[in-house]
């Protein structure tokens, strides 16, 4: 199911933080959020995750507006992943990726055989199957990341929300984790400061400056010299990777003039 964000505004005060932004996602689609820091990707994340109700406009999921769904009929098809997800310190990787199973289960519906299966093939999606037994608080900024997005996982759901998810990791397992997001049959948002890991992994991504949607396209439409000297203030050539085809930045280190 697609994800419709229509005119959307949220204030924060008398701040206007998200002003008038428009898009629509694929359903299937990797669409990646990008913008300087402040510029409002978090913000967005927030409204379009339902954890903050819009000043103006609405968010629908597959044509359901998400404020007529119940936290728990919203969290049975959207996942979050944070960008600064914390937990309860004294809990194992295993018991947090279980909480992803929470919106599925009431009194009547009690903990079966298949969530355990879900709960392991998320741990193993995310390579974090030997680590089910060790407590949060022990694990790397890396590990804990991945944690977190086996927990989504484990929600099974239809759409998919990730707030800058290679923050703690090194270069490998950032390309693993996006490898894994954009493989995934989800219709997923994912907000990334990397541009070049944007270029590789989305379909399509949106650029957010002072909380407006100034470009949104392929990455070969929007990732342009011209764009990346306004929005970001720094030059840089593009050219297609020899490699995979996509485009691939190089910053020159100097200020865009
Ligand atoms: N709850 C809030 N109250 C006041 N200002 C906020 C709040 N949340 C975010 N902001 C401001 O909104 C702007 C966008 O922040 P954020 O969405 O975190 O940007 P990004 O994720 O792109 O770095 C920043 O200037 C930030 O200080
Ligand atoms: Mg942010």
């Amino acid at each position: 199911m697609s994800i419709d964000v229509k005119d959307l505004h949220w204030s924060a005060g008398r701040r206007a933080i998200v002003q008038g932004v428009s898009l629509s996602v694929a359903e299937g689609e990797t669409f990646g959020l990008l913008g300087p820091n402040g510029s409002g990707k978090s913000s967005l994340l927030r409204v379009v995750a339902g954890l903050r109700p819009p000043t103006a406009g609405r968010v629908t999921l597959g044509g359901t507006d998400i404020a007529q769904l119940s936290p728990r009929a919203l969290a049975r098809r959207l996942a979050v992943v944070a960008q600064h997800a914390t937990t309860e310190t004294a809990v194992s990787v295993l018991e947090v990726v279980r909480l992803g199973r929470t919106p599925h289960h009431g009194i009547l519906s009690p903990w079966t055989a298949t969530d355990d299966a879900i709960v392991a093939a998320a741990l193993s999606e995310v390579g974090l199957s030997d680590h089910r037994d060790q407590l949060w608080q022990t694990l790397s900024g890396g590990e804990r990341q991945r944690v977190q997005l086996a927990r989504a996982l484990a929600q099974r759901p239809s759409h998919l929300l990730l707030d800058e998810p290679t923050n703690h990791l090194d270069i490998q397992h950032q390309i693993e984790i996006l490898r894994l997001v954009s493989r995934l049959a989800l219709t997923t948002v994912v907000a990334l400061h990397d541009l070049n890991l944007a270029a590789r992994f989305c379909n399509r991504v949106g650029v957010l400056q002072d909380g407006r949607l100034v470009a949104c396209g392929t990455p070969h439409e929007v990732l342009t010299q011209e764009l990346i000297a306004r929005v970001f203030g720094v030059a840089a050539e593009v050219a297609p990777s020899a490699h995979h085809g996509h485009p691939h930045v190089q910053f020159l280190m100097e200020d865009a003039g």
